[in-house]
């Protein structure tokens, strides 16, 4: 329920956020821009592109790992960002690598590729998880490793009860347990305390941090997941193409890479035929980092500890629950609800991230693609589909595995697969739903508009002619 006193209250108490935007992000309100969709990506804060290409005009960089002045400027730079990446997360150094990646998808197929899944070993995943740890079940299947998925709960889109998941697999060989922080679908937290319970059945645990590090602290020294990936301008927004997978040496040892490449090797034979790893984080890295953009990672991250993410945190779930409050409140004119929304709807355990459908005034889901372009047209920027989160998808919009295995048939021919008929055929259900999702500088008067936009649907019927495609 929404209180006043106390919003005036916690706003005022982070009104740093206030002065941030107005400092570094004027160019959204100068151009009248609404921005929500910060699950998607961060937005960059001005000085920290005007800085970083003040670095890069007067300091000369070479390709690192070499002895020349201007490869060791470069290496010191990139290590630098190494350390601050560690520091931010309180990982330990003797506990923790910092492996650079060009995003979380990179950081995940690493641990998808080297995991030493093989026959008589386990992957279990929750169902909610971005398409970039799904697909690391096509690797555990292809070493012969079984693959069970922990359901969720239609309503909550939280997952109950892991146990017994975990449990079966208690006797696997290697065991990895994937799940998200928090969904980037419906915004669940899912908890940090599984991380030790799977632990304790034996489980190695990948924690995708994704969607949850850039609201949220995430204290390595408090929670030890084995393996964490990360990509930085979902933060700070700026530079995209660097990302970071945080693995635990322990966890680390027990993994081998398919392959060699650039800068991961000791030595590698022709004649041979042999190579030796190189130790550590550089056994990962394959090829030239991207070593031009990594410094900018020092100062995202210096940003970050000046905001506290405690602050932005503080500001986005007081927003959020405003937001939620009111979304709940829109009626038609007949009482009906404007807004389905999936997941929680209060702000306990939950994120920035709020998923749903608008259903028009007699009953029937006003197609997302049309609240998507009229959003557009109003400068609002928000996500609309599965949001690469098939499973949150699947459960939240009740599709069965049977209709989709009878749609995808009934869609293919020839060998080709038609997704408008695809969608067609999944029926009157809604086949994807509209995302928003607020972050660091997020403020009132944007969910206010975002708000205005919104019961300008009431008492409206949607426009049929967007209501085949799907995401
Ligand atoms: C939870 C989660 N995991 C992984 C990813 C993949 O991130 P990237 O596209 O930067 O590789 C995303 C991106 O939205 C995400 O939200």
């Amino acid at each position: 329920m929404f209180e006043r006193s106390h919003f005036d209250a916690v706003y005022a108490r982070t009104s740093i956020l206030d002065t941030l935007r107005q400092r570094e992000y004027r160019r959204l309100d100068t151009q009248g821009q609404v921005y929500l969709d910060y699950t998607g990506g961060g937005l960059y804060p001005e000085s920290l592109v005007r800085e970083h290409a003040e670095l890069l005009s007067h300091t000369v960089l070479g390709n690192p790992h070499s002895q020349s002045p201007t490869s060791l400027a470069s290496t010191h730079l990139v290590e630098q960002a190494r350390a601050d990446v560690l520091r931010y997360f309180r990982a330990d150094p003797d506990e923790y690598l910092a492996i650079f990646t060009a995003n979380a998808s990179g950081a995940l197929k690493l641990v998808g590729e080297s995991y030493p899944f093989a026959e008589g070993s386990h992957f279990v995943l929750v169902a909610d998880n971005h398409n970039s740890v799904h697909g690391i079940r096509e690797f555990a299947r292809r070493q012969g490793a079984s693959i069970d998925y922990i359901p969720l709960d239609p309503t909550t889109l939280r997952a109950p009860g892991i146990e017994p998941v975990l449990e079966a697999g208690m006797n696997a060989r290697h065991k990895l347990f994937a799940y998200p922080a928090q969904s980037n679908y419906s915004g669940v937290q899912h908890p940090l305390e599984w991380i030790e319970l799977a632990q304790r059945c034996g489980y190695d645990v990948l924690l995708d941090a994704a969607a949850f590090v850039p609201s949220n602290r995430l204290d390595l020294s408090a929670v030890h997941p084995d393996f964490v990936p990360v990509s930085f301008y979902k933060m700070f927004g700026y530079p995209t193409g660097v990302g970071v997978l945080l693995a635990r040496r322990k966890a680390l040892a027990k993994c081998r890479r398919p392959w060699f490449g650039g800068g991961t090797v000791k030595i590698v034979s022709t004649k041979a035929d042999l190579h030796i790893l190189a130790d550590g984080h550089e056994a990962y890295e394959d090829g030239t980092l991207n070593y031009l953009n990594l410094p900018a990672i020092s100062r995202g991250l210096a940003l970050m500890d000046e905001i506290g993410v405690e602050t932005i945190h503080e500001r986005v779930e007081l927003l959020v629950g405003y937001l939620l409050d009111a979304m709940l409140r829109l009626r038609h004119d007949n009482g009906k609800a404007l807004v389905e929304i999936y997941g929680p709807v209060g702000t306990g355990q939950r994120g920035c991230t709020i998923a749903f459908n608008l259903i028009d005034v007699s009953g029937v889901y006003i197609p997302f693609q049309q609240v998507e372009a009229e959003a557009n047209q109003q400068q609002i920027s928000i996500r609309a589909g599965c949001f690469c989160n098939p499973g949150a998808g699947e459960y939240s919009l009740t599709h069965t595995a049977e209709a989709v295995k009878r749609c995808v048939a009934a869609a293919t021919s020839d060998g080709i697969f038609d997704i408008d008929a695809y969608h067609d055929c999944l029926g009157s259900k809604a086949t994807g739903a509209v995302r928003v999702s607020l972050g660091m500088v997020s403020n009132k008067q944007d969910v206010d508009r975002f708000l205005v936009f919104l019961a300008d649907f009431c008492n409206r019927r949607g426009d049929p002619s967007y209501a085949h495609a799907g995401c």
